[in-house]
């Protein structure tokens, strides 16, 4: 087996011996940048170098940065738990250059680490890049040998990355690794997707500033992004396609199991996999100074630890076990990331508070909730009720449209947003009104 704890060290090294200096990871909350609700990607703490705001005598980088998805463009708080592969809070390593190296290098650097070092098999290797690139595909065709069926070039927008609506943008080349034909996929144009082919390294070739929504100007100097996840590129080396399979989230996933003593384990772990995933993001955003609240950061937060919460409830916990799940994170990851160990007793209090709280109306929203189900007719959720909820027992709008997800039930939006706004207007702050658990 391969631990993730060696890869990293791997990756990082790769880079060292290639002239690069290792950063450490940024806060969860970027610096300076009102533009961004969380760090998502590696390439975040390096904006103002790209852009050339910052003068820097930095030329190559690598890191690995903790990133959080739960929130703004990239957002994958809704397939945490349906997919094998999705994660609110991640790892990402990454390589950069700016202005220093460009297309030829960054290829070859992946293309060397993959197949050379962490010796993955070329043959179950995909490429993608975008159609206007073709340069890009050319060297991908050097490098690799590989023909038009494996170095794919694809129109649609999913080659081409940005950070968020503004901000640095540019082409981008992906590696899919095939898991084989006993699962589903389709590779084509339009893109690749299905579980069968998972993507593991984004190379973003930074070359244009979005300053506006139909503005794009050319960076001053030609750079290069990437992003590989740690947890992926770990299922890959560790022979799995589920990354809550690897050493990252296993004694997570015992711990859930034991503390739940759980019989009514509901279809394929989900909620083992949505508690280790959201008790991971809490403590990470805890310790980089985010709590709870019913705005902005600590809004999104309430809403990670409020899903996560339930499943518990879901699994059977009658007591809160989200603070007796954060000493083994702490303990797993305090020392690659020594805020968590700084923030352990904040961390706690705070799990046990929320949990604590949520219980007290948990039961009381479900009960209402499933009522109304009952009630549904044309698989439409009444606007009212979701606000009920969402007002008088803390239920975050999504948490209920989670919980309808499965029954296919959507929610009246126009109704909720409607009295969530007029309730906005009549209390100076939703914290005066909501959640008076
Ligand atoms: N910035 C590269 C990525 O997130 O994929």
């Amino acid at each position: 087996m391969y631990p993730s704890i060696l890869i990293r060290k791997k990756f990082l090294d790769y880079f060292k011996k290639n002239n690069h200096q290792i950063v450490n990871s940024s806060s969860l909350i970027p610096e300076n940048d009102p533009t961004l609700l969380f760090t998502n990607a590696g390439m975040v703490q390096f904006k103002n170098i790209l852009t050339g705001v910052e003068e820097s005598n930095l030329k190559r980088v690598a890191t690995s940065q903790k990133c959080i998805r739960a929130g703004g463009k990239h957002n994958d708080l809704d397939n945490v738990g349906y997919t094998l592969r999705h994660h609110t809070f991640f790892e990402m390593l990454g390589n950069f250059s700016f202005g220093d190296y460009f297309k030829e290098e960054a290829i070859f650097y992946a293309w060397e680490l993959l197949t050379k070092e962490f010796e993955v098999d070329k043959k179950k290797l995909l490429i993608t890049f975008f159609s206007e690139d073709s340069v890009t595909g050319n060297i991908w065709k050097k490098i690799t040998g590989f023909g038009k069926d494996k170095i794919i070039s694809v129109k649609s927008k999913d080659n081409f990355w940005s950070m968020g609506e503004i901000g640095p943008c540019g082409p981008c080349t992906e590696i899919f690794y095939d898991y084989g034909e006993k699962f589903n996929g389709s590779v084509s144009r339009k893109g690749i997707t299905g579980d069968r082919y998972v993507e593991i390294w984004n190379l973003v070739f930074m070359e244009f500033n979005q300053i506006e929504k139909n503005k794009r100007i050319n960076l001053l100097k030609k750079s290069v992004d990437t992003g590989m996840g740690l947890e992926r590129i770990s299922a890959l080396l560790q022979n799995t396609n589920d990354n809550y399979q690897t050493d990252i989230f296993k004694e997570t996933i015992n711990l859930i199991t034991k503390l739940s003593k759980s019989e009514n384990k509901n279809s394929e772990n989900l909620s083992e996999r949505i508690i280790a995933d959201h008790i991971r993001a809490s403590c990470h955003l805890i310790s980089d100074g985010v709590l709870p609240s019913n705005e902005g950061r600590g809004y999104v937060l309430r809403r990670i630890m409020r899903r996560g919460m339930r499943h518990a409830h879901i699994l059977g916990c009658s007591e809160p076990v989200f603070y007796k799940l954060a000493p083994l994170i702490i303990n797993e990851m305090g020392d690659i990331f020594p805020e968590l160990k700084r923030a352990e007793t904040l961390i706690i209090e705070t799990l046990k508070n929320e949990e604590n709280r949520f219980k007290q109306t948990i039961d009381r929203g479900l009960k209402i909730l499933n009522d109304e189900i009952k009630k549904t007719k044309n698989k439409k959720l009444s606007g009212n009720t979701a606000f009920l909820l969402y007002d008088t027992y803390g239920f975050p709008l999504d948490l209920t449209q989670d919980i309808l997800k499965d029954l296919n039930i959507s929610v009246d939006l126009k109704t909720f947003e409607k009295k969530n706004g007029r309730t906005k207007k009549e209390s100076k702050t939703c914290m005066e009104r909501i959640w008076r658990c």
